[in-house]
């Protein structure tokens, strides 16, 4: 944009506009004077040349506005229709002149921005602000304000002016436009920016010729940077504290691609510090492709042009990434690389005035090794000890923390976390947050964003996650972007800034891994196929009410839990054979598992008592069948079985179940048979009542023995060996 004197600045701006008036005055006089449509066309044909010479004059001094070609256009439509339908045309003008006058400025004003051109306020606005400001988005979003606003002014004065009173057609119309338009224009710019934070027009013009002779001494490549991270880490080193005057900020930077890192400048008392990592949400999150980055540091791309065409993304305070230009030595989004050797390291760098406010180096540290950051969010509603969501997930962040990660578990029981009330504000009003103030927008959510990886740890619940597993998940949706893309076939919302990575972790009641086929296909919908690819791992133990009475199987599955911890942090995933150990089976029999659960339900209603007292006093599930009584009863021989017996047992059952069946014991496991055994060291006749009693502990084996309530042959030192293993030792 030229530099114009004041005359032609006000000619300009004034450009068609007296044409505009001059006619009007001219076909209302001449309708009152009843002069006819040929008088009307040759003013209007004189009024076309003096907006063709305004447009010719603008063109010589810097550039037409949308109302000179509007107002140009104007005329010329009506000089030709004047021309083809003298009468016709002439009947309509003297109704609708103004109406047409009003309609004119609406089309300049409205459609340019529809169709992707500056808004015509630019065209004004950039005659009195900096070039520095032209192409940051606060002046686009200002300008873009302002123009639809004046668009609304012109169509409600276009519509009110069809009817015929002085009133309608000019003084509500002039009185808008001088009473509301012209404060609001001149107010609004500074209003926006002091909402901001920004300085004021009048303040970034006075500083501006400063700005542009430091931008020009400093654009001078001496070092250019290699990397998006060379670029950034040295930009504490190129930092002004002077410009920073009682700034407290943390900007953040989101790069992916070939490189691929999180920094975070934080800026605060006179100081500038790369760390990387943030307390909070930064204020200025800026995501970006490495190489668009390295680009603008190199300054091969305009850092503004880049965020306008979206090759790079910025949210949170915007403000920040104007006054970039200023606190990083008209370096923004750029960097002078000072010492490019030093910075590979990724160190943290505090940069420092001194008294003149030259920067100087003071301090620079190894960044500590890369942590793992890990939120652990376990939604079960049972506290420790009954909770076997808590017992994996506690074996699962041993391994993590072992293997070095820094673990956060936070139980969601405690946490008050509103449901999502689907007001659409996170992605319209307050974009990427969420306007509830709870537990979830004042601490989780902003260290969900932080952390590397989250564990959603949750019990399977009508085959899914459960409701407070899902309403945290359904408050994350701040993250996204309202808007719809596709790639490969699959439409999805974009991320406005990374995704954690996410490993579910989830137990259930049921044995079978089927079970957890509702929740598999949930987060893989979610967090692999459905544009995002975040999910590391699904570790899922079916069975788990069961697993503590498998002492051995539990240990098994704890320790595998426990590496797969590990294996997270090392690999970021979990090995077939981690899963397999953890996966594995808890009884070579699913309908055995099926039995014992039925009549643990059974005793649980029988004796009006909890799961959870059932299991605090590992009570034994009194069978209700002759299959269950060889499901359940070989837990109690296990512990006989492990002390080296070798021996068979058989049961010759009467009373309400009768049958025969026999347990064989060797090498530590007892397995079971329907049906008499050949040579059986022990054979007890029973009425099946009686020793399921005695089984459950209602009644005391020797006692009943001598009360001849069930009869023996063979070895009784089994007998009595049996005895004592049975009652809680069976249990276990
Ligand atoms: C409301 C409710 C729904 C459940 N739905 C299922 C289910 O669909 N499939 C399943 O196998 N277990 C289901 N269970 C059993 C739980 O997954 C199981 O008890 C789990 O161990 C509970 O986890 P916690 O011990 O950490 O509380 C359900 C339990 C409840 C209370």
């Amino acid at each position: 944009m030229k530099k114009l004197g004041k005359t032609r600045r006000i000619l300009l701006y004034a450009g068609p506009f007296p044409a505009l008036a001059f006619f009007k005055i001219w076909a209302a006089s001449g309708a009152e004077a009843g002069s006819g449509s040929g008088s009307l066309a040759v003013v209007a044909f004189f009024m076309l040349v003096f907006c063709a010479i305004v447009i010719v004059v603008a063109k010589r001094w810097d550039k037409p506005s949308y109302f000179d070609w509007t107002i140009g256009g104007y005329f010329a439509l009506i000089w030709l229709s004047l021309l083809v339908w003298p009468d016709s045309a002439g009947r309509v003008l003297s109704r609708y002149s103004v109406t047409g006058i009003y309609g004119c400025l609406f089309v300049a004003a409205f459609f340019p921005p529809v169709f992707g051109m500056e808004p015509f306020t630019f065209h004004y606005a950039k005659k009195y602000a900096p070039e520095a400001v032209w192409n940051n988005p606060v002046f686009l979003r200002i300008n873009r304000i302002m123009t639809y606003t004046w668009a609304g002014i012109f169509a409600f004065s276009a519509l009110l002016s069809l009817y015929p009173s002085v009133i309608t057609r000019a003084v509500v119309p002039i009185g808008i436009i001088l009473c509301v338009g012209l404060p609001f224009n001149l107010r609004f710019p500074d209003f926006y920016l002091k909402r901001l934070g920004l300085p004021s027009l009048k303040a970034q013009k006075e500083t501006a010729p400063e700005e542009n002779a430091a931008e020009r001494t400093l654009s001078q490549p001496e070092h250019l940077p290699e990397s998006a991270w060379q670029a950034i880490s040295s930009m504490p080193d190129v930092f002004r504290p002077g410009a920073a005057r009682g700034l407290e900020a943390v900007i953040g930077f989101d790069v992916s691609g070939s490189e691929n890192f999180k920094a975070y400048l934080h800026i605060q008392g006179g100081t500038c510090a790369l760390e990387d990592r943030s307390s909070g949400e930064p204020d200025l999150m800026i995501h970006t492709p490495s190489e668009v980055w390295l680009a603008i540091a190199r300054k091969e791309l305009s850092g503004q042009q880049a965020y306008m065409s979206g090759a790079y993304k910025a949210d949170g305070n915007l403000g920040l990434l104007i006054k970039m230009k200023d606190l990083f030595a008209g370096e923004a989004l750029s960097s002078k690389v000072e010492n490019s050797g030093a910075k590979e390291a990724m160190p943290s760098t505090t940069a420092k005035s001194d008294d003149a406010g030259n920067t100087f180096v003071t301090q620079t540290q190894e960044r500590k090794e890369n942590t793992m950051k890990v939120l652990a969010l376990n939604s079960s509603a049972r506290s420790k000890g009954e909770s076997k969501t808590d017992l994996m997930l506690n074996h699962l962040v041993n391994g993590m923390r072992e293997a070095g990660a820094d673990v956060e578990i936070v139980n969601l029981r405690e946490k008050n976390i509103n449901n999502c009330v689907g007001c659409f504000k996170c992605m319209t009003k307050t974009p990427g947050k969420c306007v509830l103030k709870d537990d979830m927008t004042l601490d989780l959510f902003p260290k969900w964003l932080e952390s590397d990886l989250v564990i959603y740890a949750t019990p399977l619940f009508h085959h899914t996650v459960n409701a407070t597993m899902k309403t945290f998940i359904e408050r994350t949706w701040p993250i996204c972007e309202p808007f719809l893309l596709e790639e490969e076939g699959r439409w999805f919302h974009p991320l406005r800034r990374k995704h954690p990575g996410v490993v579910v972790l989830s137990v259930c009641g049921f044995p079978e891994m089927s079970a957890f086929g509702g929740l598999t296909h949930y987060v893989n919908f979610l967090y692999k196929e459905h544009g995002k690819g975040v999910l590391w791992a699904e570790i899922y133990r079916p069975g788990a009410e069961f697993m503590a009475r498998k002492k051995d199987r539990q240990k098994d599955i704890l320790d595998a839990t426990t590496q797969a911890g590990r294996e997270l942090v090392l690999d970021h995933r979990v090995s077939a054979e981690t899963l397999a150990r953890i996966e594995q089976p808890l009884t070579n029999d699913v309908s055995d598992f099926a039995k014992i659960a039925n009549c643990m339900w059974k005793t649980c209603i029988a004796e009006g008592i909890t799961l959870t007292k059932f299991a605090d006093e590992v009570m034994i599930p009194r069978p209700d069948s002759m299959e269950a009584f060889m499901a359940i009863f070989p837990f109690g021989l296990k512990a006989f079985a492990t002390n080296g017996t070798k021996a068979i047992l058989q049961f010759n059952l009467s009373g309400d179940v009768q049958g025969t069946c026999h347990f064989q014991i060797e090498n530590g496991t007892v397995n079971t048979f329907q049906g008499p055994a050949e040579n059986p060291d022990l054979t007890i006749d029973t009425p099946f009542d009686v020793w399921m009693d005695i089984m459950t502990g209602k009644a005391d084996g020797q006692q009943m023995f001598m009360a001849q309530k069930y009869k023996v042959q063979g070895d009784l030192s089994l007998l009595m060996r049996m005895g004592q293993t049975l009652g809680n030792q069976a249990s276990s």
